[in-house]
């Protein structure tokens, strides 16, 4: 079974990757799952319900046929549903979901945090993941043609559905936006190719944002664990029948980090990975070897009749006007620190970008020290940018 075979990775790599935690506290924790002792499934609703918060689900239908599934929030605990509130749209990364936000708890997941705060919080699942694997025609097990797609469609198709659908629900038209990782990719795809979404996005954050990966630059890094460079060797090899599973082992070990909390994992490991298309790895691979944010390359003939040009077309970053405030870690593999300040250059209109040390890839979603080092800090910014003042969240 796919998580199974996840779960043997995680603990190859948690030994091969993290030298600072203790690996045999882990390999105890997830041998007991690997051999079956926890369900697997993960019931959002049950989550959410179970800690005393009110939870909607809504299926919303792209132009071009995909059927999402998309989670809702509408208020936090000790509290009621009341007009006006504030809408906070949170997109997750690659391989993930909505669960992504929530896998913590109270008190530490973003999305319960926002809920509390005083926001209605929207959760949205890309094409092809776990909650999202549905489309009005196409099988997504027996069609190849459910998973011809990359991080631009679900830019273009899937983002514009999603708030139009927020819109329809609850009639707020200026919504804010928190991506991690690929979430931020769809949100610079959609602004700077439909500008009229710059006036519908107040703010946006972006956290871990994985546009121009240079992973090259992060070679050095690997190198220093010869088992995940073997791992990463046989699984990313380009042609590979097993790069789905480079994918969730460049994801899932974003680099080094002492930020897990192993008892988050038996949560974790319920929902992730949610999956993706290979295209979208192939896509981020293409981003990694030319360090341009790029449409998805055709090759000189393909990219002649799609975009009548031999190379594809730039993403024009220039034109994304919304405020934004960008996190990143100072141990991310996946997004290197150089590549922040090339970003921060090409968008107009950066309010803060801070990067926050020792954290990886995923310690913005999972990180002990998220709440304080981070998210205290992307709700006090929302809160001034959606009006709602003072924020009460304290880490
Ligand atoms: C690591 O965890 C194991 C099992 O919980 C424990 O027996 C061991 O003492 C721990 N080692 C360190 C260095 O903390
Ligand atoms: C809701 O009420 C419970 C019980 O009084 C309390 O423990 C919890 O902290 C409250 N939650 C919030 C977000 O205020
Ligand atoms: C969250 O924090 C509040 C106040 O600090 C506390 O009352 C509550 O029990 C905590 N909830 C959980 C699930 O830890
Ligand atoms: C995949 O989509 C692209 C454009 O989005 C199209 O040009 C191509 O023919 C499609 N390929 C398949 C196999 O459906
Ligand atoms: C929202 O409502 C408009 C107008 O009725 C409709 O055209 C649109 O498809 C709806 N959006 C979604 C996501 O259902
Ligand atoms: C958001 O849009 C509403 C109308 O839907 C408007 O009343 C409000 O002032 C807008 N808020 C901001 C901060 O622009
Ligand atoms: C970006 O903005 C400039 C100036 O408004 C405009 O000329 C250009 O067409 C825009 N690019 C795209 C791809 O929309
Ligand atoms: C950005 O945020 C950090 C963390 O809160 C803060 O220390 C820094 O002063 C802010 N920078 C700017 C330019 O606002």
């Amino acid at each position: 079974m796919y998580n199974q075979l996840f779960l043997l990775t995680l603990v190859i790599c948690s030994t091969a990757v993290t030298g600072d935690i203790n690996s045999t506290a882990i390999i105890e924790d997830l041998s007991e799952l690997v051999l079956g002792t926890t369900d697997l499934d993960f019931d959002v609703e049950d989550y959410v319900n179970g800690y005393g918060y009110p939870f909607e689900e809504y299926e919303v239908e792209t132009e071009d046929g995909y059927l999402l599934t998309v989670h809702r929030i509408p208020y936090g605990q000790n509290s009621s549903a009341e007009e006006g509130r504030p809408v906070a749209l949170l997109m997750h990364g690659l391989v993930a979901s909505s669960a992504d936000f929530l896998f913590v708890g109270p008190n530490r997941s973003l999305a319960l945090l926002l809920a509390d705060e005083g926001y209605d919080v929207w959760l949205g699942n890309c094409r092809g993941n776990t909650f999202s694997r549905k489309h009005v025609t196409l099988d997504p097990d027996t069609s190849e043609a459910y998973w011809n797609f990359s991080f631009h469609e679900i830019g273009i198709y899937d983002l514009p559905a999603i708030i139009s659908e927020i819109e329809n629900v609850t009639g707020v038209l200026n919504i804010s936006y928190v991506g991690h990782s690929q979430g931020c990719t769809i949100f610079y795809i959609l602004t700077s190719l439909k500008p009229e979404y710059n006036d519908r996005i107040l703010f946006h954050v972006s956290l871990a944002p994985a546009l121009v990966t240079s992973l090259l630059g992060n070679i050095e890094v690997l190198r220093h664990t010869p088992l995940l460079t073997i791992l990463l060797t046989i699984f990313c090899r380009d042609g590979s029948i097993l790069q789905p599973i480079c994918l969730v082992l460049i994801s899932a070990f974003g680099g080094p980090t002492d930020q897990i909390v192993t008892s988050d994992l038996s949560t974790i490991v319920k929902a992730y990975p949610a999956g993706s298309s290979l295209k979208q790895l192939k896509h981020f691979l293409q981003s990694m070897e030319t360090d341009d944010f790029r449409q998805y390359d055709y090759g000189l003939i393909g990219n002649l009749l799609k975009y009548k040009q031999l190379i594809s077309p730039e993403y024009p970053l220039e034109n994304v006007t919304v405020p934004v405030a960008i996190f990143n870690g100072g141990n991310d593999v996946l997004v290197s620190p150089p590549d922040i300040p090339l970003l921060v250059q090409r968008l107009p209109n950066v309010v803060n970008s801070t990067q926050i040390d020792g954290f990886n890839h995923l310690d913005f979603m999972i990180g002990r020290d998220a709440p304080s080092l981070v998210y205290s800090v992307v709700i006090s910014l929302m809160n001034s940018y959606s009006g709602l003042g003072t924020k009460h969240f304290h880490a």
